[in-house]
């Protein structure tokens, strides 16, 4: 079993309370990132676009938040027994959350995944001590991993199976924390965002930020992102190969409504490369290829709504994963890039937001402010 998370707070006796002191305790581990403020040249005009740095999260990536609620929520719900096999299928990031965190929690956790995720994403999840199986293209590739995950669940007794692509709890953990902390690292600098932009890999980033930034403003436009050299939002299905580890993963998941979101944006593959190795060399922002593909999008959605409007995005992960992959190597540049038009002039870090910490016993949503009151500061402060 993993060592003791380290608590503040006294503990209490039983085994019970202890698991969820444990639970309750790495929440201090994952959420509350910071904001970058990055100004740019775009097309010759100055911009600025907002980042969420959610390589700041505890196993890097931002997908320790919806991780960590899901199995939050399903101990509350006792469908997630202490000890019980955490099974899911994944292609990278969430193995890996789910990797650290269960084996924090002490349970066993099985990971299974395309065959062609980067090896560091592969070696990283093993590190955690999970059982890793990898799914050939001739197995299915990520519909045929999801696919042995189940069968290999129902053979488990007791096992958990968290199903971040239809599980509404995925939705809700970045509505209580990821969207109520834009919103609050923006309101004293005066701003509320116009616009969410955000790569669809399970969507819960992009449906669950736009629950929250709606409910104060209806008018804010949420544009998804997809890889332009398989655009599976658009299309229905997969379309081709793309290099955007983590978006776009074969078909569109349950827990997306397109209907409710504005027209995708395509991103080329490359162009996200170029964009990200551009923000890792030029301004020391170490990202993976989705935040070059999110950036490069919270421009183009800036381009469609004026050069003022308040763009927020994720940086979903950083470079550390990619160190096998076309991330470090020259990326052939194409006259139709739009990381081409870009001259990154550097940035500015907003505070975390400390009274929305993940943490709070009472949900952020519960708490949340209106629009017309954003500049009196989170409630509690
Ligand atoms: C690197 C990276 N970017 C973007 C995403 C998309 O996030 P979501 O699943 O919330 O749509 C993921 C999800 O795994 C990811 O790993």
């Amino acid at each position: 079993m993993a060592s003791t998370v380290p608590t503040g707070a006294p503990r209490r006796e039983g085994p019970d309370s202890l698991y969820s002191e444990r639970l309750r305790s790495l929440s201090l581990l994952v959420g509350n990132t910071p904001l970058l403020a990055i100004d740019v040249v775009f097309g010759g005009e100055s911009r600025t676009v907002y980042a969420k740095l959610e390589s700041m999260n505890m196993t890097g990536s931002v997908k320790d938040r919806m991780a960590l609620h899901i199995l939050q929520s399903a101990a509350r719900e006792g469908v997630l027994q202490p000890g019980g096999l955490i099974v899911e299928a994944t292609s990278g990031n969430t193995g890996i959350s789910f990797a650290a965190l269960g084996r924090a929690l002490g349970h066993p956790v099985a990971i299974f995944m395309p065959a062609w995720m980067s090896a560091e994403r592969i070696n990283l999840i093993r590190s955690f001590g999970a059982d890793v199986r990898l799914v050939s293209h001739e197995e299915g590739g990520f519909l045929g991993s999801i696919r042995l995950a189940e069968s290999h669940a129902a053979l488990t007794p007791g096992a958990f199976l968290p199903h971040q692509f239809s599980n509404a709890a995925n939705v809700q953990a970045h509505a209580q924390s990821t969207g109520p902390e834009i919103w609050w690292q923006l309101a004293p600098l005066g701003l509320a965002p116009d616009a969410f932009v955000a790569g669809v890999g399970t969507g819960g980033t992009i449906m669950g930020v736009g629950r929250y930034l709606r409910e104060n403003d209806r008018s804010i436009a949420l544009f998804p992102v997809e890889p332009a050299n398989s655009p599976t939002l658009s299309t229905g299905h997969k379309v081709g190969r793309h290099r955007i580890q983590g978006i776009s993963d074969e078909f569109i998941p349950s827990i997306v409504d397109l209907s409710w979101l504005d027209a995708p944006i395509a991103i080329d593959d490359g162009d996200a490369i170029v964009m990200a190795q551009q923000l890792a060399r030029q301004l020391g922002i170490a990202v993976g290829i989705s935040s070059g593909a999110n950036f490069l999008a919270a421009l183009v959605a800036q381009e469609r709504l004026g050069r003022d409007a308040v763009v927020a995005t994720v940086f979903p992960d950083s470079n550390k994963k990619y160190l096998s992959t076309d991330l470090m190597r020259d990326e052939p540049e194409r006259p139709d890039f739009v990381s081409r038009q870009v001259q990154l002039q550097g940035f500015r870090v907003v505070a975390r937001v400390c009274d929305l910490c993940a943490h709070a016993e009472q949900p952020v949503n519960s708490r949340r402010a209106s629009r017309s009151s954003a500049s009196e500061g989170p409630p509690g402060r």
